[in-house]
């Protein structure tokens, strides 16, 4: 039983899928008015992964659940939730495309919009709906083609995103098994949703003349200095309700959106460097995805072993922000797979 009267949601899979083809800064360098130099040494990034034009959200998605069933063992869930800010169309969601190419049809299927929050949102989505009992093992993907929404000639954003998928198989069980889910800390700030935002392309302005309207556009100053706050901040609660104090952290991932953001927050908690894996410089800001990008790249460089304690924190557009623990769990975890449009 979770603090809320029902099972607790535990870890059983994890999948990931990047797509094929590889952007260095060098190369980015070569088109925009930026270098390697400055992207490495303010974002810590080196290079990234994005889509070609034909592959979609549900593309990268299907790769990276199927993975997560199989790392799973099982191959059938009660429901699909997908964290994603790029849906395959504005109407209808994209899960239930996911999870019909799955196999999954039939099952309740639905998208959580959090951006960089996306993972820990539909976390706690797939934690209520197994505490209610309305599902016993739930399918989370968080799955970002945020490249669509980027400017390719804008230098302020271009080198920071990237694209990518990451899947977890959650099941109902107990809060003292290794994977269990402790209590997802989530926060918002709509008065700051002008931080972030692509101005275009929704109810408020369905188009617009000005091609700038369509894509990202972000403070990026501003939002570093809530980034450091807000994930710090939620970590600390989350710790506080998992009674854990910081010394017993094995580990702390944060979204990576940027390698001195993570830094930032690690000193802040009085936490050693160490403790925190990154895999910014491989594939960049993959915005939702990133976390469970994030926790494979962990497992596969032998940064993240079962027993580990762990706490996960995000932040980003909205703004949204959130933190959660749990032990990690012995878990297969296959390499990435490409996806298949
Ligand atoms: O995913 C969650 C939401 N996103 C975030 O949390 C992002 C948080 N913010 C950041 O990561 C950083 O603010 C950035 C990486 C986006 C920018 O780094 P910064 O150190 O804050 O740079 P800045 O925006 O203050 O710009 C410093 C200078 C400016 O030039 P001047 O005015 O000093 O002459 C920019 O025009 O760097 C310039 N600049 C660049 N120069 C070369 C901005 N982008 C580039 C670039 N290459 N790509």
């Amino acid at each position: 039983m979770n603090p809320a009267g029902g099972p607790s949601a535990v870890l059983t899979g994890l999948g990931t899928c990047l797509p094929d083809t590889v952007v260095t800064n060098h190369e980015l360098a070569s088109a925009l008015d930026t270098s390697d130099t400055w992207i490495r040494s303010r974002t810590g990034i080196h290079r990234r992964h994005l889509v070609d034009p034909g592959t979609a959200t549900s593309d990268l998605a299907v790769e990276a659940g199927a993975r997560a069933l199989k790392s799973s063992g099982r191959s059938s869930v009660d429901c699909v939730v997908l964290a994603t800010t790029t849906p395959d169309h504005p109407c209808p969601a994209t899960a239930p495309q996911v999870a019909a190419r799955l196999g999954l049809s039939g099952v309740p299927a639905f998208d959580v919009s959090a951006v960089c929050t996306g993972f820990l949102y539909g976390m706690a989505a797939a934690q209520g709906l197994i505490a209610a009992g309305t599902a016993e093992r739930v399918l989370l993907i968080a799955s970002e083609t945020f490249s669509r929404l980027i400017d390719p000639t804008d230098r302020t954003t271009a080198p920071i995103f990237g694209d990518g998928a990451g899947a977890v198989v959650l099941r109902a069980g107990t809060p003292d098994e290794a994977g269990a889910v402790g209590t997802t800390v989530l926060g918002s700030d709509g008065d700051r949703a002008d931080l972030i935002v692509v101005d275009a392309g929704g109810s408020r302005q369905r188009t617009s003349r000005r091609r700038a309207d369509h894509f990202l556009r972000m403070d990026g100053p501003q939002l570093f200095r809530q980034a450091v706050e807000r994930m710090a901040q939620a970590t600390s609660e989350a710790l506080h309700l998992a009674n854990w104090q910081i010394r017993d952290l094995d580990r702390l991932l944060t979204h990576q959106a940027n390698a001195r953001i993570t830094a930032a927050v690690a000193e802040r908690l009085h936490l050693p460097a160490d403790r925190c894996p990154s895999n910014i410089a491989q594939i960049g800001n993959t915005a939702g995805a990133s976390l469970p990008l994030l926790l494979a790249h962990a497992v596969r460089t032998g940064q993240l072993h079962p027993g580990h304690r762990v706490a996960l924190a995000a932040f980003g557009a909205g703004l949204t922000w959130g933190s959660t623990t749990l032990c990690w769990p012995e878990l297969t975890v296959l390499e990435d797979m490409q996806p298949q449009p």
